[in-house]
């Protein structure tokens, strides 16, 4: 897929198919994410892959999925992330601006899935403290977003909101398909003219 497409195409993804992700493709958007822009080159963060089926459950547990159409889109047994991209901070690093290095790798990751015919969900909405504890990690890293990642199984859509809508709550449809509102080009895109 071409990276715009990937780019535009890209949902966020609550519903997957149990399909094992391969390590390769784990390992490429790992690799991905490395090469991400990071600020005064500091690479500050760390990437935690989880993968084995008790572990998925455990990290499952500490998550919150869908705040606005919140029980309908947790995503169901046998519809769970078949893997998780953990975004670490090493604080043991000097940083300029993690979560800014935080979000380019996300993004690198969720846009890299595309190609793997991956779907992404990024998840800031976890307890962290409880992760810590699953994950053993040591005090130095600090868990920043969980990235879940799998086949996607739901199609949601991305709606163009009306010109002055302000409803920004994501929505499901009598089939259950979930409509994403987004806001107008025309509304968020400033050109400069100069003089004016
Ligand atoms: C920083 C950040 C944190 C997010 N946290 C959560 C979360 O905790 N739970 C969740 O279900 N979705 C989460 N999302 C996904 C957003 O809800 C989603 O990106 C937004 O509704 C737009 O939908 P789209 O990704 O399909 O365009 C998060 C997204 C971002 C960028």
């Amino acid at each position: 897929m071409d990276v715009m497409d990937a780019i535009i195409k890209r949902r966020s993804i609550r519903r997957f198919k149990p399909d094992p992700i391969p390590d390769e493709v784990l390992v490429e958007l790992v690799n991905g994410a490395r090469l991400s822009p990071t600020g005064a080159n500091f690479q500050p963060l760390k990437f935690l892959v989880v993968k084995h089926p008790d572990r998925l459950a455990e990290v499952f547990s500490t998550l919150r999925w869908a705040a606005y159409v919140t029980p309908k889109r947790n995503p169901p047994e046998g519809h769970r992330p078949m893997g998780y991209i953990i975004i670490l901070q090493d604080t043991r690093l000097k940083s300029y601006d993690v979560g800014m290095d935080v979000g380019l790798a996300a993004a690198a990751i969720s846009f890299g899935a595309g190609k793997f015919g991956l779907g992404t969900c990024l998840i800031a909405s976890a307890d962290r403290d409880r992760l810590k504890e699953i994950l053993h990690l040591p005090e130095h890293l600090t868990s920043k977003l969980v990235v879940a990642l799998g086949a996607p199984d739901e199609d949601p859509v991305a709606e163009e909101m009306a010109a002055g809508a302000e409803d920004v709550r994501y929505w499901l449809d009598d089939d259950d398909r979930l409509h994403v509102p987004k806001r107008r080009l025309d509304e968020l895109m400033i050109i400069d003219q100069p003089g004016v």
